[in-house]
């Protein structure tokens, strides 16, 4: 299958040979090749170039066109934060938040990630599978071109285990690239576990099993107050590096307790969240910058501060710094049930006040880097992967956030054929 794109208005992220992430300060530089040309073949970014230089069509065998007047090309997004695999949502903790109950009022009463976690227990492998998969075609069809999933609401070793087999089967099946997360140290187990325990029989048991059966590329915990702390974060992230694994840490959602600095310690891949940001996490992340290992990206999410009313990740501020931001959705049961990239993408240009290449940036480039996929999606080059968004006609790329509530993107290609 070939595919010519013409009569682009601009082709945004395309390079000859891309960086493997861009830093604050470069990501408005996100480049964007004006009235261009993209070709992909077999599922690949063939070539592109601009409209004035077009070579011609030589060979019209099996070639489809898509006149792209008025429109934008983009890499499709790349969602690094997901939560995809559950068992039920939970529409009525959203209606407890509405009658005036706080998302941590109804975890203490034993809700949130513990009502999930008594959901997934109660649900077949298979159905998860199903139901993750729907999820996973929907979130295509909304524009992400690769997508990292956490385990974390099995809270048993066999549960993890479940969700992570189950991460695995959506691997298999799916025609964009996913990562795997072990999250066991999500939240505390009913029972007679407490942070340290649960966490000591992560550590011994099923942090190795998951690795041994390939089933884990990251280890990730929910470092925060009532949850797990600094100390635990150590033990888990020293563990994992022993098995070669590295972390994507939920860190300062609620509360900054020093998540930060002990996942740059550990050359973590990322820390995600971010809401609470003070000047000593702002320092350990500038020194994670020189790590040997690449930095420990800083991944904002912006559906999770828009659901819950919480406030938005200072991205401003690590920008400034020069951090390479990342935007992910943490699609999930809870914090924020949504795996739609676009308006998360939206949410960084309106709440968190990006420029509209900031934000695709964080979203594409960014995002692959920050699961390590930014050797085959994030931008548009020779050779990656063919995994594309045609925006609507518009008259500038702000108009991807200015109309908000509509959906900016028209055709979504993963591999080169259209959603
Ligand atoms: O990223 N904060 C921890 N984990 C998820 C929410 C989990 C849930 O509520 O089910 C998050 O927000
Ligand atoms: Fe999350």
């Amino acid at each position: 299958m070939r595919r010519l794109f013409k009569n682009i208005k601009g082709l945004v992220g395309c390079y000859e040979s891309p960086p493997a992430w861009l830093e604050g300060r470069s990501m408005s530089e996100f480049p964007i090749l004006e009235n261009a040309w993209l070709a992909i073949e077999a599922g690949r970014i063939a070539d592109f170039g601009s409209m004035d230089d077009f070579p011609g069509i030589i060979d019209w065998s099996g070639l489809e066109i898509e006149d792209c007047e008025g429109r934008y090309v983009l890499p499709a997004w790349c969602d690094s934060h997901t939560h995809l695999v559950y068992a039920a949502d939970r529409g009525g903790e959203f209606l407890e938040r509405l009658q005036g109950k706080s998302y941590q009022e109804i975890a203490e009463a034993g809700g949130g990630i513990l009502n999930s976690a008594r959901t997934l227990r109660a649900m077949s492998e298979n159905q998860l599978l199903e139901d993750a998969a729907l999820r996973l075609e929907h979130a295509m069809d909304q524009g992400t071109g690769a997508m990292e999933i956490k385990s974390g609401y099995g809270l048993t070793i066999d549960g993890e285990l479940k969700m992570l087999r189950v991460i695995q089967a959506l691997k298999a099946r799916s025609p964009i690239p996913i990562k795997a997360t072990l999250l066991a140290c999500h939240a505390i187990p009913e029972g007679d576990w407490d942070a340290k325990s649960w966490t000591a029989e992560v550590i011994a048991h099923l942090l190795p099993q998951a690795v041994s059966e390939g089933l884990a590329d990251y280890v990730d915990a929910f470092c925060e107050t009532g949850y797990f702390g600094v100390e635990e974060l150590h033990s888990l992230l020293e563990a994992a590096q022993t098995h070669g694994v590295r972390a994507k840490v939920h860190v300062n959602q609620f509360n900054a307790i020093g998540g930060v600095a002990a996942s740059v310690q550990w050359n973590a891949l990322s820390v995600d969240h971010l809401e609470e940001l003070n000047d000593e996490d702002l320092r350990a992340l500038q020194d994670g910058m020189e790590g040997a290992l690449g930095p420990v990206f800083p991944v904002a999410l912006p559906g999770c501060s828009h659901f819950l009313s919480i406030p938005y990740t200072p991205v401003r501020k690590l920008m400034d710094a020069n951090l390479p931001v990342v935007i992910g959705s943490d699609h999930n049961p809870g914090s924020a049930p949504s795996g739609n990239m676009t308006l998360a993408v939206q949410l960084g240009m309106v709440k968190m006040g990006m420029l509209p290449l900031e934000a695709i940036a964080a979203a594409t480039i960014n995002g692959a880097a920050a699961m390590e996929l930014n050797q085959e999606v994030g931008v548009i080059a020779p050779g990656w992967r063919a995994n594309l968004l045609v925006t609507k006609p518009m008259t500038g790329l702000e108009q991807m956030g200015y109309r908000f509530g509509d959906n900016p993107v028209e055709k979504v290609f993963i591999n080169g054929v259209l959603r």
